[in-house]
Formats: structure tokens, sequence, C-alpha cells
């Protein structure tokens, strides 16, 4: 199912403000080496991260789900001088992909990227983050939610990618839309969080921890 109109999609995106040019680079670096490059973020998911990270004043992120690096560039871009990202991936494949783009300055001193299964990374990570995004293996959801709650600051954001799943969290015939759908229902029924669900590309939710 498509989530918004086509057109309506084309235009919003034409109307966004384009990537950094290292960005530009880096899909044209995945779309030469691997198959299919659909997992990337894409230019308004990207540019709400950035603008997520400016706003908030984000200092400390944890990115769970790195793929080719589109939208830890793209968030990394608007930490501060002194900010940190620490971004996780399980496959070696796209990480080669990312670490020549991830060595260039500025990114260099403000990236780390933990290789790894993300469920053992996370409660190994020491003290807590400002903004925490989402965007890994779907089945797994509603326990990457829960780490990211005991990691987050009080007033932190915590950013969920595919809350949607392309509408199969409607009639939730497969597993992820199921475990989608759980978290959903995780983030609705939790009292220490505010959230939005927005129907942009296959869905985000963006949820600020109270105070
Ligand atoms: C949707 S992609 C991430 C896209 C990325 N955020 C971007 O904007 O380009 C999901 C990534 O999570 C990785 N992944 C899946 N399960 C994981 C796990 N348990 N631990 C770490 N990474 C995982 C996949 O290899 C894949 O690269």
């Amino acid at each position: 199912m498509e989530i918004t109109n086509k057109q309506i999609a084309e235009y919003t995106e034409s109307f966004t403000s384009e990537e950094p040019e290292i960005i530009k680079e880096l899909v044209m670096a995945s779309d030469e080496d691997l198959e299919y490059i659909d997992m990337l973020s894409g230019r308004q998911t990207g540019m709400l991260l950035k603008m997520l990270v400016t706003i908030s004043g984000a200092k400390r992120i944890l990115e769970v789900g790195t793929f080719t690096g589109y939208s830890a560039i793209m968030m990394a871009h608007a930490l501060p001088d002194g900010g940190e990202l620490i971004t996780c991936e399980m496959n070696e494949r796209y990480r080669k992909i990312s670490e020549p783009f991830f060595a260039r300055e500025p990114y260099r001193t403000k990236i780390t990227q933990k290789m790894g299964n993300a469920l053992e990374i996370i409660p190994t990570l020491e003290g807590t983050f400002d903004l925490i995004f989402l965007d890994a293996d779907k089945v797994n959801y509603p326990k990457y939610y829960r780490l990211a709650k005991k990691k987050i600051n009080s007033g932190g954001l915590i950013v969920v990618d595919n809350v949607l799943w392309g509408g199969e969290v409607l009639d939730r015939k497969n597993r992820k839309a199921k475990a989608i759908h759980q978290m959903n229902e995780i983030i609705r029924d939790d009292d220490e969080v505010e959230q939005l669900m927005l129907p942009l590309r296959d869905g985000v939710t963006i949820v600020r921890v109270l105070s």
C-alpha cells in the first residue's frame, strides 16, 4: 500500500531541502556496490532527523541500524562540536561502504560505529542519550523500544522509522507487521512519553520522554 499518494510524495520531497554533497556521494557508492538501496531513510526522513537534532540541541545520539550511513551522516551533520553519535550495524558489507565516509572530517571525530547485534550492544553502552533513532530489524522493535527507554535522557527523543510498514500494520499478517504494531501499542500506552506518528514515507514516530 502506498502510504502517501505518489504525486504528493514526489511533490513534498521536491520542496524539501537537498541533502549535503557527501550524502549524494554516499547514495552513489551504495548504489554501485549493492543490489538494493531502498533501506536508506531518504531525503525527507533524513531532513526530519537533521532538524530534530538541531532543534533539540542533542549532543549524544544513538542509532540502531546504520546500513551505509545515510541517516547517521544527516544527524551528525547537525551535531555541535564535541557531539557524539554511536551507530550499530551487524553487516560487514554495509560497513565497508560507510567506513570511508565516516572517516572524513568532521564525521571522523563525531561518529563511532559498533559492529554486532544491537540487542547485545545497547545494554553495554555507557551513559545516556539525547536522541535515539530506531531503524534495525523490525521483529525486535518492541525490544529496541524498551532498551531505548532505559538509555534516553529525560526530555530526550526516540525516533522510530517504518512504523506503518507499507500499511501492513493494519491487517498484521506477518511477524514484522505484528511486532511493529505491538511496539506502536507500547508507545501509545506509555504514560512517560508523548508521541506523534507521522505518515511520512513508511511512517515515522517521534517520541518525547516527559521530564
Ligand atoms: C533500514 S536499515 C537502516 C537504514 C539507515 N538508518 C539509513 O538511513 O540508511 C536497517 C539496518 O539494520 C541492520 N540490522 C538489522 N538487525 C540488526 C541488529 N540486530 N543489530 C545491528 N544491526 C542490525 C541491517 O543490517 C540494516 O543495515
